[in-house]
């Protein structure tokens, strides 16, 4: 048998991609993923531990009724930063504003970290797959100094790294620093993630498309006459349509549709103007991972990771997914 890579062996052996780091970075990906599994430890037993499931009594800034593990993956992932010195301040879903880190230590940190602790709330009860999504820049500011909303609102081409743990039959970290995408599995055993998935292709096509079809006549109608022409008949060559897939964690459907191929869509809608889903700690993360893996993300027009965003919790329109698929879907948008 073959020896395993773990992830702490493969973030080492990749540290001279680039040239001028002094391992920071390093540091800052193994204590995400130290963190990810104090909350995947969590995410496996919350049916048994009343104070893991259910509601928090609280709501975030957008006005959603937070969920207890919500909290605590937030407290774990801003914990571990806190004590790591890489980074100078956070943002995440579950915080109203941004967060700079106010000691002499963290000050020195370079990194910002932007991230979802956990995507997929509502799956959390049902037993059903859940996520954390995270965004590391650079820092603007200078280094010393408190981080500032400039470091925050960075376009996602400026990101150096990107990833999501996702906790569903077994618990995945996949990750990007911009040269390809590699995803480790949790081997419980040893409390270590170990190489599973490297150099990870989004397939050029695919058969899958997910999305909340309950939105269907309230969002633009060019979707609904793509999946109309494109999923919902069979194709030449074909024996069957496309299969409709949405599990309503995004991070668990672009996982899917990352290895099988496929395209998720969350447009604008009446309901939601601006779209659901947010820009910097939900959609730049996973469209840097699917641009590495050749496949493609954007509003319904432009790239997502073009976008200069102007505001923390942003929502912006999101379609992501196989390269062959977008261009067909993105046809249909005027
Ligand atoms: P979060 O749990 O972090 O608030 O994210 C929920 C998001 C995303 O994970 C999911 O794909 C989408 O909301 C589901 O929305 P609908 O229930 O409107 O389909
Ligand atoms: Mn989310
Ligand atoms: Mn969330």
């Amino acid at each position: 048998m073959s020896k395993l890579t773990t992830l702490h062996e493969f973030i080492m052996d990749r540290q001279s991609d680039f040239p001028f780091a002094s391992g920071e970075l390093s540091r800052l990906l193994s204590d995400i993923a130290i963190a990810s599994k104090v909350v995947s430890k969590d995410v496996r037993r919350a049916g048994l531990m009343e104070d893991i499931l259910g509601a928090h009594g609280s709501t975030n800034i957008q006005g959603e009724e937070q969920q207890n593990l919500d909290v605590i993956a937030d407290k774990a992932f801003i914990n571990i930063f806190k004590a790591g010195g890489e980074v100078c301040g956070i943002a995440s879903e579950e915080n109203d504003d941004f967060m700079p880190f106010t000691s002499e230590f963290s000050k020195k940190g370079k990194y910002v970290v932007l991230f979802d602790p956990l995507d997929g709330s509502s799956n959390i009860d049902v037993n059903v797959s859940i996520g954390t999504i995270f965004s590391i820049y650079r820092r603007k500011s200078e280094v010393g100094t408190e981080a500032t909303m400039e470091d925050m609102l960075q376009a996602g081409d400026d990101q150096v790294a990107a990833g999501y743990v996702l906790y569903g039959s077994s618990t995945m970290l996949v990750y990007t620093t911009g040269k390809g995408v590699n995803g480790f599995t949790l081997d419980p055993s040893i409390g270590e993630f170990c190489l599973s998935h490297p150099d990870m292709k989004m397939p050029e096509n695919g058969r899958i498309y997910a999305m909340n079809e309950g939105n269907i006549n309230i969002c633009e109608s060019g979707i609904k006459e793509y999946i109309e022409t494109y999923c919902q008949q069979t194709l030449p060559g074909a024996s069957r349509p496309y299969s409709g897939r949405y599990i309503g964690s995004l991070v668990a459907d672009f996982h899917r549709n990352l290895i099988k191929g496929g395209i998720y869509i969350y447009p604008d809608t009446t309901t939601d103007p601006e779209g659901k889903l947010r820009l910097l700690y939900e959609c730049n993360p996973l469209a840097f991972i699917a641009e590495q893996a050749g496949g493609l993300a954007t509003n319904g027009r432009e790239r997502i990771l073009s976008i200069k965003p102007e505001r923390l919790h942003q929502r912006v329109s999101y379609f992501v997914g196989s390269k062959t698929m977008m261009e067909q879907a993105m046809s249909f948008m005027k």
